[in-house]
């Protein structure tokens, strides 16, 4: 067994396992390697040591100095065990949609945590990458580790998982799949692997399937750290420095629920608990490893550990609640059985359109003038609709995430009799707070929890996305 120093020295080297399960009847192996092992609990560790020692060598962090990151949570981590074992003070910015718990780990290895809201322009005050440069110009020695333009963040993995992974399969190697976040993972790596092989390693992106990178709309979606999203007020969209797009031959493009899904399996059948990110890149390796024979040998890269996601992706009622579940709850240790579960709001929501089609769902977008919103609301039973960003029509439909608030009918005829607002007046002046949301596969008193006393009608969620409105007059009880 090794013996180390520090820590510092054990980052990297991590195992690699062969997913037998999952790809059990795949011609051609896939192995997966884990740097959910690592020091830190993710491959970030090896880009945060990088950064720090060639800010070191380059003179930008010097003793007694501050290092600051706009971090998801994972480079964080790493910087945090890197810096305060080298004796800096260590800040990082976290955006409000990252899980809590890596907030605390953080906090537990020394960091400062500040927090900042994702739900606005990167251009933005308040936005988490303007936070972190106000902080990093206000704070003598301060230096911004800027994973997404650094160069020693890809170049950590040209250094040390390409050769491991080169080693590790013997240069029998011919695919390599993992997710873009930064891109350096994929960029250091897939170079690195392409240079050892002479060209001949194809490298595969593992992208949600409405991110930017592999040619989604921009949409949200609910795997943290990967992919690109656009928040439609964002006047310049940059791609980061550190995603080198000519090592990248093609992408996978893996829908949320395929994604979560396979990271469940990924822990129940193979043993490995890993993020929604290693879900993602597993299921694009899987896909394919479909097309290959067994002269080939693919893998996939697992970034961290499921631990930091237990609250949400290895929750049933989170994932049920945002409609990425739908088998029915069972008591435990009874089997799930058809004939005893109660109907689910799926059930509702697919006869009440127009012959039994899925349900309309009526949507006011935030640009609307109260006449454009009337008109909407008219057609409405209860008079109640989402409002949502006003953004172009998108395939993929309106993230959860992007909805405003709702507004009623009764306000605005208020209004505009009061003479407090003029149809050609903004919606949003009569916003009122978002209608309560039910998951698809949850039952139906879930949904008459939910409306309470007050609501009229809630707002059913399919992967995560609105699918429809529930209204009480159809939910019995
Ligand atoms: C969980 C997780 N998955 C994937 C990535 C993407 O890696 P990279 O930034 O190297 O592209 C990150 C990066 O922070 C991550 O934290």
């Amino acid at each position: 067994m090794a013996v180390h120093d520090s820590v510092v020295d054990a980052i990297g080297g991590t195992p690699l396992f062969r997913l037998s399960r999952l790809g059990a009847g795949l011609a051609a192996p896939v192995y997966a390697k884990a740097e959910f092992l690592s020091i830190g609990g993710s491959v970030k560790d090896r880009a945060a040591l990088s950064m720090v020692l060639a800010a070191e060598r380059g003179g930008l962090l010097r003793p007694g100095g501050t290092i600051i990151e706009a971090t998801s949570g994972n480079t964080g981590i790493g910087l945090t065990i890197v810096g305060r074992r080298r004796g800096y003070r260590v800040i990082a910015g976290v955006s409000d949609r990252s899980a809590p718990e890596k907030s605390d780990i953080l906090r537990a290895y020394g960091a400062e945590v500040v927090v900042a809201p994702t739900a606005v322009p990167i251009e933005h005050p308040d936005h988490l990458f303007q936070v972190v440069r106000r902080l990093a110009a206000q704070i003598p020695g301060a230096w911004l580790a800027d994973q997404y333009d650094n160069p020693a963040n890809p170049d950590a993995h040209v250094r040390t998982t390409g050769p491991e992974l080169w080693g590790q399969t013997g240069g029998r190697i011919t695919h390599f799949v993992a997710g873009v976040g930064t891109g350096g993972t994929i960029s250091g790596t897939g170079a690195h692997l392409k240079q050892a092989s002479g060209g001949a390693v194809t490298v595969v992106g593992a992208d949600p399937e409405s991110s930017l990178y592999g040619g989604g709309d921009g949409s949200p979606y609910f795997v943290e750290s990967i992919g690109h999203f656009l928040h439609p007020g964002t006047e310049e969209d940059r791609w980061p420095v550190s995603f080198h797009r000519d090592v990248v031959d093609r992408f996978e493009r893996i829908p949320d629920r395929e994604s979560l899904l396979t990271a469940r399996r990924l822990a129940r059948e193979e043993g490995l608990l890993a993020g929604p990110s290693s879900g993602t890149a597993v299921a694009a390796a899987l896909r394919v490893a479909r097309d290959l024979g067994p002269q080939d040998l693919v893998v996939v890269l697992l970034p961290d550990s499921g631990r930091s996601y237990l609250s949400k992706l290895y929750n049933d009622d989170w994932l049920r609640r945002w409609g990425f579940l739908e088998e029915p709850r069972t008591a435990a240790g009874a089997e799930p059985t058809a004939a005893g579960a109660e109907a689910t709001v799926r059930s509702v929501l697919a006869g009440s359109g127009p012959g039994g089609a899925p349900g309309r769902l009526p949507v006011v977008g935030s640009d609307a003038t109260l006449a454009e919103a009337l008109a909407v609301l008219r057609g409405v039973p209860g008079g109640v609709a989402p409002v949502v960003l006003a953004r172009p029509a998108r395939p993929y439909g309106i993230s959860a995430t992007e909805v405003l608030g709702s507004v009623s009918a009764a306000a605005v005829d208020r209004a505009l009799a009061g003479g407090h607002a003029k149809p050609g007046g903004p919606v949003t002046a009569l916003l009122g707070p978002a209608l309560p949301t039910v998951g698809i596969g949850e039952p139906l008193s879930s949904a008459r929890a939910v409306l309470g006393p007050d609501h009229h009608a809630a707002l059913v969620l399919l992967d995560g996305r609105a699918a429809g409105l529930v209204h009480r007059t159809e939910l019995g009880g």
